[in-house]
C-alpha cells in the first residue's frame, strides 16, 4: 500500500537542482548560488538568464554573444506571424501564449532535435520571443502596431518599447530589468515543476514550456499579480483594511501574500516594494502604493502572512504602465529563462518522474451487466 501522500507535495523533494536555492526561514533566494540581493540592480536580465541557461555569469564576450543569439533568435516564425491577428481576437493572453509557443515549436529550426545543443538554442529563442509575442499580441488586440524592437536596446526597454508605444526612460527600463531578474527562477514552483515532469518522459523543450504556461497562469500561481491589482481598484481607497478584514473573516484569500516556502518576507518582494514607492512617488499619485502598504500591514495583523512576490509587481507593473491582463505574461518572460534551464538540467540526468498515489476509492464492486445497474 502506498504511503499517505503529502497534500500539494508541500516539503516534498522533488528534483535536485544546481539552479536556485531558497532558505525560506531566512528569506534567501540564490541563482547559481549568487544572493538574490546582489543580482538585482547589478545584473542585467540577459546576463541572468546566461547564467542560468549556460550556468556561469557571462564574461563581456560571452553577453555579447548571447545577446546577438537573442536579437537574431527574436524573429518570430510564419505560422505564429499569421495566426497572432486570430489568436488575438479569440484568446485571453496567457490562453494567447501557451497556443503561441506550441506553434512556435513548429518553426524552430532545431525542432527535430532534442540534443543539449539545440537545447541551448531553442532556450534563448524561447526567451529572446516571450516578450515580442506578449508585444505582438498585445498589438494585434489593440490595433496599434507595436514599434520596431531596436537590437541596440535590452529586453526589458524594447518590452516597455513595445508595450507603451514610448522610449521608455532610464529609471522604468532599470526597474522593469530588475523585475526580469526578480521573477527568472524558484526553485520546484509549480510551473517549472510541470515543465520537468514534461521533460522528463523525454518530450521537446516547447511541450515542457506549453505546459510550464498553463501551469503559471492559474490565481493561485503567476496569475495572482493581476488579481492583486484587480483587487486594488476594487477598493475605494478610504476602506482598504475594512476590506481586507472582510474578505479574511468571509474566508477568501488575499491575492498576492503567503507563499509555500518563505516564512518571512520574500527577498523579491523587498525589491519591489522600493521600486512601486520610487515610481509612486515618481508619478505625482502614490494611491495604490499607500492602498498597498495598508493592506499589508492588515493581512500580517490579521493573518501573519507577508507579500509575495505578486504583490508589489502588480503596482510596480501598473506605474511602468503595463496593462493589468499583461502582468502575469510578463511574469512568463521573465521565467522563460528558468524554465528552459530546468527542462535543460532535466535532460542531462533524467529519470521518469512518475510519483505514486494512494488509492481512497470502492474496493470489491461487484460487476453488473448495463440492464441490472
Ligand atoms: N490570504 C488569506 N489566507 C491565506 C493566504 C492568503 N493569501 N494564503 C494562505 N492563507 C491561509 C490559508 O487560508 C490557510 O489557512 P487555514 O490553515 O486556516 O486553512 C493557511 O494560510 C495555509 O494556506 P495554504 O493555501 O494551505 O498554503 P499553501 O502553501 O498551500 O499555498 C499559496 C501557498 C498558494 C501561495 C497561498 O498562500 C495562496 O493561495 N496565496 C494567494 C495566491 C498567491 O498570491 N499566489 C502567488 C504565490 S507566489 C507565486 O506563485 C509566484
Amino acid at each position: 500500500m502506498a504511503d499517505k501522500p503529502t497534500k500539494g507535495l508541500a516539503d516534498v523533494v522533488a528534483a535536485s537542482t544546481a539552479l536556485s536555492d531558497i532558505d525560506g526561514k531566512a528569506g534567501r533566494l540564490f541563482y547559481r548560488g549568487y544572493d538574490i540581493h546582489d543580482l538585482a540592480g547589478r545584473t542585467t536580465f540577459e546576463e541572468t538568464a546566461h547564467l542560468l541557461q549556460y550556468g556561469t555569469l557571462p564574461t563581456r564576450e560571452q553577453l555579447a554573444a548571447y545577446g546577438a543569439e537573442l536579437v537574431q533568435g527574436r524573429t518570430l516564425g510564419a505560422l505564429v506571424e499569421a495566426n497572432i491577428p486570430e489568436i488575438a481576437e479569440k484568446q485571453a493572453p496567457m490562453e494567447a501564449l501557451r497556443t503561441l509557443v506550441s506553434l512556435a515549436a513548429a518553426d524552430d529550426p532545431d525542432k527535430d532535435s532534442n540534443s543539449p545543443e539545440a537545447n541551448l538554442r531553442k532556450a534563448a529563442r524561447l526567451t529572446a520571443q516571450q516578450p515580442i509575442l506578449v508585444a505582438r499580441y498585445h498589438a494585434a488586440r489593440t490595433g496599434t502596431p507595436a514599434p520596431e524592437a531596436d537590437p541596440e536596446l535590452s529586453i526589458a526597454a524594447n518590452f516597455l518599447l513595445q508595450i507603451t508605444g514610448r522610449t521608455p526612460d532610464a529609471h522604468a527600463v532599470e526597474v522593469f530589468d530588475t523585475c526580469l531578474v526578480l521573477h527568472a527562477d524558484h526553485t520546484m514552483n509549480a510551473s517549472t515543476f510541470a515543465a520537468r515532469v514534461c521533460a522528463a518522459t523525454l518530450s521537446d523543450m516547447h511541450s515542457a514550456i506549453v505546459a510550464a504556461i498553463g501551469t503559471l497562469k492559474g490565481p493561485l500561481h503567476g496569475g495572482a499579480n493581476e488579481q492583486v491589482m484587480r483587487t486594488l481598484q476594487s477598493i475605494a481607497p478610504g476602506q482598504v483594511a475594512a476590506t481586507v478584514r472582510a474578505k479574511l473573516a468571509a474566508g477568501e484569500k488575499i491575492m498576492g501574500f503567503g507563499h509555500r516556502v518563505y516564512k518571512t518576507e520574500d527577498p523579491r518582494a523587498t525589491h519591489l516594494r522600493k521600486m512601486s514607492r520610487e515610481l509612486a512617488e515618481a508619478s505625482g499619485d502614490d494611491t495604490y502604493y499607500r492602498m498597498s502598504k495598508e493592506m499589508e500591514e492588515v493581512v500580517f495583523e490579521e493573518k501573519g502572512l507577508y507579500p509575495n512576490v505578486d504583490f508589489y509587481a502588480a503596482t510596480v507593473y501598473h506605474y511602468l504602465g503595463i496593462p493589468t491582463d499583461l502582468f502575469t505574461p510578463v511574469f512568463s518572460v521573465s521565467r522563460m529563462s528558468g524554465w528552459t534551464a530546468h527542462v535543460i538540467e532535466q535532460h542531462a540526468d533524467n529519470r521518469l518522474i512518475r510519483p505514486d498515489s494512494e488509492y481512497i476509492g470502492e474496493r470489491d464492486q461487484k460487476w453488473e451487466p448495463i440492464d441490472a445497474r
